[in-house]
Formats: structure tokens, C-alpha cells, sequence
């Protein structure tokens, strides 16, 4: 009986756009592991922070990248990035490195230290016997893996998305991290050409899943 093909599913957008929750379901639905980029800049940056490293100091940054040792744990069906054995834990949600980390995403050498280890979590994949990887970003379907079998776009209203983090009791100015992340001449967040958009804002989470499983199961169907 032949194997089931090895699926690459990319999920890109903004701050509260539904990449985390749809992700996670359809790890859960079709056998992916489940991989969060943006806890990678959050964890880097919360230890970058820890040194005293400002992100205006581009050498200080260089000196510190080149310094540290990146490895992966696999929690459940999550990959976990561990900083010199070390993962982290809820500091990488704190209000601090909420204001950082687009300051840190947008340093060219601090991308390209995490770009092999991103695109090297398709072999943690398979060597965990997953399928495939639902991997979110903001660059996922652009950079990291453009020819992913899978690229979906998410955005929502921004009015919307602030009611989300709210409701989460996380103080996050997610229009600024937006602007920054938009407007960086590296890999910036937009929707790269063939992806799929879906507008989140109306939406419920179930719908939005469905919507995406049903495109990633009809071309996983034998024809
Ligand atoms: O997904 P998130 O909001 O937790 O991401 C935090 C920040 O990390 C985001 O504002 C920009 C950066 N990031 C990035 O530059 N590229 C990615 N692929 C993922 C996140």
C-alpha cells in the first residue's frame, strides 16, 4: 500500500487573524505537527531581552545569535524551540516582548538564524512519524516554504482582532506589531501570490477550519 504523501500546510497572517486555533485543529485532524514561528521570535527575543540586548544594537545582537544553540522538543503534538536547553515558558506572552519582537523580527541575521531551523521541522516531522507540518507565521508561505502544499492567508477585521486579544487579558498593541511586521524590507507579512485568503472577522473558528480542510482534503483525495 503506498504511503500517504508528506503535506506542508502554511498559515500566514496578522496578530489575532486565526492562524493559532486553526492550526492547532488541523494538526489534530490530519496528523501535522503543529508549529508555532511566532513563539520562535517571541522566545528569542524574551532571551535577547534577558542578556540586555536592545534591538537597536544590531552587533550586540550578532554577537549573542552566534552564541546560542537552538533545539527542538515535541510537546504533544506541538514543536517546542529550546534556547540552550532551555524552553520557554509564559515570559514569551509578557507585555515586554509583545513591544520587542517586531523591533527584533525585522533584523535580517536574526531571521536568518531561525530560517534553516524553521524549514529543518519538516524532518522533526517525519522523524516523529507525523504527516506533515501546519506551520504559522507570517513569512511561512512566502519565505520559509513557498512551495508548501498548502498556503493559507488569514486576516480579520482590526477592530475585531483587538476584541479577540482582549478577551485573551493580553495587553498587545497588535496594529503597531502589524505596521511593523508590514512594513519590514525582510520577509514583511502579506499574502503571497496563489495563497489563499480568508477573511476571519465574521467567521467562526469551526468554519474557517472547515473551509481549509475541506481544500486540503479534496487534494489529498486519490483522483
Ligand atoms: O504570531 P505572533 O503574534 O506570536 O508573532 C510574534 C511576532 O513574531 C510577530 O509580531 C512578528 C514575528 N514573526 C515573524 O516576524 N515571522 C514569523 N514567521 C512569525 C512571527
Amino acid at each position: 500500500m503506498p504511503s500517504s504523501p508528506f503535506i506542508i500546510v502554511a498559515i500566514d497572517g496578522g496578530a489575532a487573524s486565526g492562524k493559532s486555533s486553526t492550526s492547532r485543529i488541523l494538526s489534530e485532524r490530519f496528523n501535522l505537527l503543529h508549529v508555532d514561528t511566532g513563539s520562535y521570535y517571541r522566545a528569542l527575543t524574551a532571551e535577547l531581552l534577558r542578556r540586555g540586548v536592545a534591538p537597536g544594537d544590531v552587533p550586540a545582537v550578532k554577537a549573542a545569535l552566534a552564541a546560542l544553540r537552538f533545539g527542538t522538543r515535541v510537546n504533544g503534538r506541538s514543536s517546542e524551540m529550546d534556547i540552550d536547553g532551555h524552553v520557554a515558558g509564559d515570559e514569551i506572552r509578557s507585555r515586554e516582548v509583545n513591544d520587542a519582537v517586531s523591533h527584533f523580527s525585522a533584523i535580517p541575521e536574526l531571521r536568518a538564524a531561525l530560517l534553516a531551523y524553521q524549514r529543518g521541522q519538516a524532518d522533526v516531522a517525519q522523524c516523529h512519524g507525523f504527516r506533515g507540518l501546519a506551520m504559522e507565521g507570517r513569512d511561512i508561505g512566502s519565505v520559509i516554504f513557498p512551495d508548501a502544499d498548502f498556503r493559507f492567508f488569514l486576516h480579520a477585521d482590526p477592530a475585531e482582532r483587538s476584541r479577540r486579544r482582549a478577551g485573551q487579558g493580553q495587553q498587545d498593541k497588535i496594529h503597531e506589531r502589524d505596521r511593523l511586521d508590514s512594513s519590514r524590507k525582510t520577509a514583511p507579512l502579506s499574502c503571497p501570490a496563489g495563497a489563499t485568503s480568508i477573511d476571519t472577522t465574521l467567521a467562526s473558528i469551526g468554519a474557517v477550519v472547515q473551509q481549509m480542510a475541506t481544500a486540503i482534503a479534496a487534494k489529498l483525495r486519490p483522483a
